[in-house]
């Protein structure tokens, strides 16, 4: 057959089905040892009876399949007969996803070789039932039930739900007040601007994979006229040794806990303390990123015997997050003493974030925090197991280990298309969203994802867990 230039997929298939229909019309009209008339391009002796005809149909289509396996081969090393999944001609065909399709721990699930758009992702996403990570879910209705109908609503951030929760992260930090503010960015922005003006200084030391620095497009600086006085390696966590080798006055020491970049680690309590007693001794403002203090708190329980307000204490200024492992819409707040809070609230104004009604966020943050507020001990010890597990798997690496916190990063083997490939795939087969795609892509064989244990994680076994991972990784021996 010829391809015209003009021919489209549709046109080749119709085409297909066409002499597929003919095909068996004729088929049905004979007997399979009735002989057939040869035609010109025909150069065996003897005419072929219906039966050699079908058989040899079969070869040809056998071996073109043959030729599709080759072709797999040679571009992602797999082998057998899920080549067409593989090869990515039917992988983006909409299915209903199976939702308990026991994967194979010894045989790696077909591949989709293509990159999906953020429209199939999101439909895929949409599609899957079970969620692995943090919360589960997060969709309009999912987020909206976080919102009690009996809800009291604010005036530009005072009274309602606002106070409610303002009070009770207060209560919970053990500090004299806190204040609600959209973004965290606008808030560690606005109290570090608070301790600088206070010391009359302008330098802020900080990890240098903070997010003040990293993700804020310099508003510090910009905005703030703050300068930044990165401290100690990216790859490692900030310590009190680095910070005795900083030469300047300086207005606040930013400490996040645990260090999200670093998958959460966070430094043992009598270093953390030394950090601070530096900060002190050195006449600088000590301010918590605890956008993940909910997820840092069971560590320091388990291994110091010190409560979240313990460590809250060590601070002046402490930033706590309620979208990420407490899965609310968006939102924070700063705890501190009571003159800080009513300074901040100057700061709000001046950055825009004294919105008519904060009651929604404040709300779903309020229910999320009485949700999930007190189950990171239960994550936490979920996570050390689920550690354990994924180690052992070849090609699986677990960063830091042993986990400090519910959060890890899992480093994974193989190209990055072809990891998320099979993750899509997992998505697509069995309805299991695992994570938003590759974190970093640390070389041409190693991907690295953010995984956090959260409510979504706990519905999982640990078998299951480790399965999905080995469906993931690409090794060597595969
Ligand atoms: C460690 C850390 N600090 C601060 C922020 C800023 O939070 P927000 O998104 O509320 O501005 C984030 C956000 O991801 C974060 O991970």
């Amino acid at each position: 057959m010829v391809m015209e230039p003009a021919e489209i997929l549709e046109s080749l298939v119709a085409s297909l089905r066409t002499r597929g229909v003919t095909t068996g019309v004729i088929v049905r009209r004979h007997q399979l040892d009735e002989l057939g008339q040869p035609g010109p391009r025909w150069d065996d002796d003897q005419p072929a009876s219906l039966e050699r005809v079908l058989i040899h149909l079969l070869q040809e289509y056998a071996r073109y399949l043959g030729h599709l396996d080759i072709y797999t081969e040679l571009v992602e090393g797999d082998v057998g007969d899920d080549s067409f999944a593989t090869f990515g001609i039917v992988t983006f065909v909409a299915t209903t996803p199976k939702k308990t399709t026991k994967p194979s721990p010894t045989r790696p699930r077909p591949t989709i070789r293509s990159r999906p758009t953020p429209e199939e992702l999101r439909e895929m996403n949409q599609r899957c039932t079970r969620f692995l990570a943090g919360v589960g879910r997060r969709d309009v209705s999912t987020l909206l039930a976080t919102i009690p109908s009996d809800s009291q609503i604010d005036v530009y951030g005072n009274g309602g739900v606002v106070e409610q929760l303002e009070n009770e992260v207060a209560r919970r930090l053990g500090k004299e007040a806190a204040l609600f503010m959209i973004s965290g960015t606008m808030a560690q922005q606005a109290v570090l601007r608070i301790h600088a003006d206070r010391r009359n200084r302008r330098s802020v030391i900080f990890h240098p994979k903070c997010h003040l620095d990293v993700r804020e497009e310099r508003a510090y600086e910009r905005l703030h006229q703050l300068v930044a006085v990165t401290c100690g390696p990216a790859t490692m966590p900030l310590t009190s040794e680095q910070l005795t080798s900083v030469g300047e006055p300086v207005a606040a020491v930013l400490i996040e806990l645990p260090q999200r970049d670093l998958g959460g680690t966070l430094p043992e309590w009598d270093e953390l303390v030394a950090q601070v007693v530096w900060a002190r001794d050195n006449g600088a403002a000590t301010h918590m990123d605890g956008a993940r203090l909910w997820e840092a708190a069971p560590y320091y329980e388990a291994t110091a015997s010190k409560s979240i307000v313990d460590i809250a204490e060590l601070f002046d200024s402490v930033y706590v997050s309620f979208y990420k492992g407490l899965g609310a819409i968006a939102g924070c707040c700063v705890a501190s003493d009571r003159a800080t809070i009513e300074e901040l609230k100057l700061w709000r104004v001046r950055h825009g974030g004294r919105a008519y009604g904060l009651w929604p966020y404040a709300a779903s943050a309020l229910t999320a925090l009485q949700l999930r507020g007190n189950r990171f001990g239960e994550y936490y010890q979920r996570a050390q197991q689920i550690a354990r597990t994924l180690r052992r798997i070849d090609g699986i690496e677990i960063l830091p280990y042993p986990v400090q916190s519910p959060m890890m990063h899992v480093r994974v083997s193989g190209p990055c298309d072809t990891v998320i490939a099979r993750m899509l795939d997992i998505a697509r087969k069995d309805g299991i969203w695992m994570f938003s795609g590759a974190y970093e892509v640390e070389g041409p064989t190693l991907q690295r994802f953010e995984f956090n244990v959260g409510d979504a994680t706990m519905e999982f076994t640990i078998k299951e867990i480790s399965e999905l991972f080995q469906r993931m990784v690409v090794t060597s021996r595969r």
